[in-house]
């Protein structure tokens, strides 16, 4: 039995005879014994040393098993190692009592040699499972910590200079002169790090609220200029693949969320929508009054997802993602970050849509209370 050998238990009893009795039992199966013989002795010897468990005795001259417990109890150094009663007396009052103050179990004297064998054993595996739930507990709490120190870094260190990459590539289009073929170029350095930043800010924004750390803060705010405001960042991605985008929201319409979780949305929709329509499209914000809520709806022209797709999207335990009509890569990310924000924001999404015609996303926002 070697398991046994790394396990260490004291024996507190004041009558030698007791002490004897269980030391053999658990000796003999290999565990390390220690005694004390008063209360006193006890607890100094349980700080000097680590001990796995503790067999008490409740009855003690001077200071008793239920005092030495509430002792060891509140002692940092102490308070985790399990204590089990051995006493003589079975009525339930004393064995509540020692459950109150702390112990895990009891073992009426006299022994009975496999039943204090059978509760140490199972005690000793508990406290084993326990101290390794800690430990990993612990070592995730470590890597959680160190994930969002990445992000962090990440966050901070790559916005600079792809703020930097999209303001030249934006003049660079429009340098003359420039030939056709250094234009196309230019354009698609724009694409690409426009796309590139967009799913960085995914990527952030989705570790973030997947830690918790994302709060939903609603205000009332005008949607028609937050979806202006996007349309305007995504102008360049659209322009180049001739499409239109046009808004029929009214100005003032007021919402009531989280603005930056709605320009999120607002931003997914937008760009999937441009993603996958071709060139000549078009594509239509418009909001529909549903008497308490807003229903914004993206509606495009593009290529529609048939309806097996559409039961992939907005999960994240499917992985759905398709190239764009211009070749543009995803990572399936986009649709579950909107289904996130919309039903913090106290809403729905949804979508309908037709193979070769065009598909229609749709999110609810709740209205300002008046
Ligand atoms: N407007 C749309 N028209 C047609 N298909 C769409 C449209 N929007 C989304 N999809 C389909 O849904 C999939 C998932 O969209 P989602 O935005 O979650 O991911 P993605 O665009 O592929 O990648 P990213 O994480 O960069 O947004 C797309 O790959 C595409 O197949
Ligand atoms: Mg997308």
């Amino acid at each position: 039995m070697s398991e046994a050998k790394k396990f260490s238990i004291l024996i507190v009893d004041d009558t030698p005879k007791n002490i004897q009795v269980v030391a053999s039992i658990l000796k003999e199966l290999g565990y390390q014994v220690a005694f004390a013989r008063d209360g006193q002795t006890a607890l100094s010897t349980a700080k000097s040393a680590k001990f796995d468990l503790i067999l008490l005795d409740i009855m003690m001259p001077e200071m008793d098993g239920y005092e030495v417990c509430q002792h060891l109890k509140t002692d940092s150094r102490t308070a985790d190692i399990p204590i089990i009663f051995l006493t003589a007396k079975t009525e339930s009052d004393n064995i509540v009592k020692g459950f109150e103050v702390g112990g895990v179990d009891y073992v009426t004297k006299p022994f009975n040699s496999a039943e204090l064998v059978a509760r140490v054993k199972t005690h000793l595996e508990l406290r084993q499972a326990r101290e390794a739930l800690k430990k990993s507990e612990q070592q995730l709490r470590e890597l959680n910590a160190a994930k969002d120190k990445f992000f962090s870094i990440i966050a901070h260190d790559l916005k600079n200079p792809f703020a930097a990459l999209l303001g030249c590539a934006d003049l660079l289009v429009q340098s003359e002169p420039l030939t056709e073929d250094q234009k196309d170029l230019a354009e698609t350095i724009n694409m690409a790090s426009q796309q590139a930043y967009d799913l960085l800010q995914n990527l952030l924004k989705w570790s973030r609220s997947q830690l918790g750390h994302l709060s939903c803060e609603p205000e009332s705010f005008d949607i028609c200029a937050a979806v202006n405001k996007t349309m305007l960042l995504l102008k360049n991605n659209a322009d180049n693949k001739n499409i239109r985008l046009i808004s029929e929201i009214e100005e003032n319409t007021l919402v009531f969320a989280d603005p930056d979780m709605t320009i999120t949305i607002v931003r997914n929709l937008i760009s999937n929508a441009v993603k996958y329509t071709s060139s000549g499209g078009s594509i239509t914000v418009s909001a529909k009054d549903q008497g308490n809520a807003w229903e914004i709806s993206v509606s495009d022209t593009g290529v529609g997802i048939t309806p097996e797709d559409i039961k992939k999207l907005f999960r994240i335990d499917v992985k759905h993602s398709t190239h764009g009509t211009a070749k543009e890569e995803g990572t399936g990310l986009g649709l579950n970050l909107c289904k996130e924000f919309a039903e913090k924001s106290g809403g729905k999404i949804g979508v309908q849509s037709e193979v070769g015609k065009g598909s229609r996303f749709y999110f609810t926002l709740p209205k300002p209370a008046i």
